[in-house]
């Protein structure tokens, strides 16, 4: 007994030591692969609520992009007024940044002091993280009266809370948005984008606040998301591969969105999106694909699948609607030239808001392909049946699926 507990005594005094000599050689060596830690509050930001700390941001940024190995930013709980800003790559010698985000960031209510349409940016930086639990407050709700982007085409965009662009292996954890001028977050041209356990919320009555905009990506992951917003929880925009959204449970909004595509020249395909175990509540839809009519390019979309969904209140469930023109006049009524081909909604269950629970609305141009509806079971919310329109689609069906039986929609 006692030798055993000599014995012990001996590894842990070991196992101490050794872990302190590494942290001290380290130390000694002034090698930040053990983590050199860049504070914003050394650097002088003021926490005040009121005092700009931008400069404050931007030096912890810079001294910590020009350090090397894992490296980590530190910010302290409290308020901080900042940007806009960018925070830039390359790190040339930086293999992780970790910003420990505690406080609360306030955007500017000033949209003078905005002079492109993001707050924060993050741009071209390969392993940022970006982790504890803090807020970005976008301070919108002044700014929501001047957006004009929900009722016009040519329209000054709002300032998008926080942009990931051109990042490559970004992880985002545990962070909350709230009342951004326009969306929460987007994602474009990044390349392995995980985030997880993130918080995004609005009024539902706020304009264009989408939760996350993901566009030109592959490879990322949503997973663990409360979304309550005045527009999309999720929208998937154009260019996309490889993307997975899981666990998110989103409403008030507009829902879990693939589009709008069909916009502009220079869009690309999008492949491979994954839409599953998620809950949707009291939105306006459940799972969405919207493309424009009058297309300019003529794009794909293929290979998506939305599974495992539970809808309770949802205006329009499921919904492909290839005939969108939010504006009074689109152009000319061409058709959508976006192609869309398997495409699997699979056990989705729960209730619609209108009697009309799936709407599968294809362009007369390109009708849809192979889509396909495997225990699909929407009830109209006061209990009665509801029904399935389709246009320009002939859907296959398996499993237990009501509504089943096609009727053409009321109005094209
Ligand atoms: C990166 O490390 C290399 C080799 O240690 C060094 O020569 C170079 O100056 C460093 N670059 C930066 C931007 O710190
Ligand atoms: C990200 O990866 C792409 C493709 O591999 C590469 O072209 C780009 O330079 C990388 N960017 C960063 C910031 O690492
Ligand atoms: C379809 O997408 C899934 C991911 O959602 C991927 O695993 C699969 O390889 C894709 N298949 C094709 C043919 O693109
Ligand atoms: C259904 O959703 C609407 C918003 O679309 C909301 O106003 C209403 O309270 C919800 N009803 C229930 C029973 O949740
Ligand atoms: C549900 O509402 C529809 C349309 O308002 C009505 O025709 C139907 O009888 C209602 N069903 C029940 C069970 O109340």
């Amino acid at each position: 007994m006692a030798q055993q507990s000599l014995k012990v005594l001996t590894l842990f005094v070991c196992i101490s030591w050794c872990a302190f000599a590494a942290a001290a050689e380290a130390a000694a060596a002034g090698d930040a692969a053990a983590g050199a830690t860049f504070n914003v509050g050394t650097y002088g930001a003021r926490a005040d609520g009121k005092t700009d700390d931008s400069n404050a941001f931007l030096k912890a940024w810079q001294a910590a992009c020009a350090s090397s190995g894992k490296v980590k930013i530190q910010i302290p709980g409290g308020k901080y007024l900042l940007g806009p800003l960018t925070f830039s790559g390359p790190c040339p010698n930086v293999t992780m940044l970790t910003i420990v985000h505690k406080g609360t960031l306030l955007a500017s209510t000033n949209l003078g002091k905005f002079k492109s349409d993001v707050w924060l940016e993050f741009y071209g930086v390969k392993g940022l993280r970006i982790s504890g639990g803090g807020t970005f407050d976008g301070q919108g709700a002044a700014a929501w009266d001047k957006n004009s982007c929900h009722k016009m085409k040519n329209c000054q965009a709002l300032p998008v809370s926080v942009k990931f662009i051109a990042m490559n292996d970004t992880i985002v954890k545990g962070i909350n948005s709230v009342n951004p001028k326009f969306f929460h977050m987007a994602v474009i041209d990044c390349q392995r984008f995980t985030a997880t356990d993130i918080t995004l919320t609005a009024p539902e009555d706020s304009p264009n606040t989408d939760g996350c905009h993901i566009e030109g990506s592959t490879g990322v992951q949503i997973t663990g998301a409360k979304i309550g917003t005045g527009d999309d929880c999720i929208s998937i925009g154009h260019g996309n591969t490889d993307v997975l959204i899981s666990s998110v449970e989103c409403g008030p909004g507009h829902g879990l969105s693939i589009g709008s595509l069909g916009k502009y020249k220079y869009e690309k395909d999008v492949k491979g999106l994954m839409i599953r175990d998620s809950k949707i509540t009291s939105t306006q839809n459940g799972v969405r694909i919207k493309t424009w009519e009058n297309s300019p390019v003529s794009t794909i979309a293929t290979n998506i699948t939305f599974q495992n969904i539970i809808m309770s209140n949802v205006s329009n469930p499921i919904i492909i609607d290839q005939t969108y023109c939010p504006f009074a006049n689109c152009g000319s009524k061409d058709p959508s030239k976006v192609k869309l081909s398997n495409i699997h909604f699979t056990n989705i269950r729960g209730t619609s808001a209108t009697p009309v629970a799936v709407t599968l609305e294809c362009s007369k141009g390109y009708p849809c392909q192979n889509v396909n509806l495997k225990d699909v079971q929407l009830k109209y919310i006061n209990g009665s049946d509801a029904t399935l329109t389709c246009a320009n689609v002939s859907p296959q069906f398996s499993g237990t699926v009501n509504p089943k039986k096609c009727t053409a929609p009321s109005s094209t």
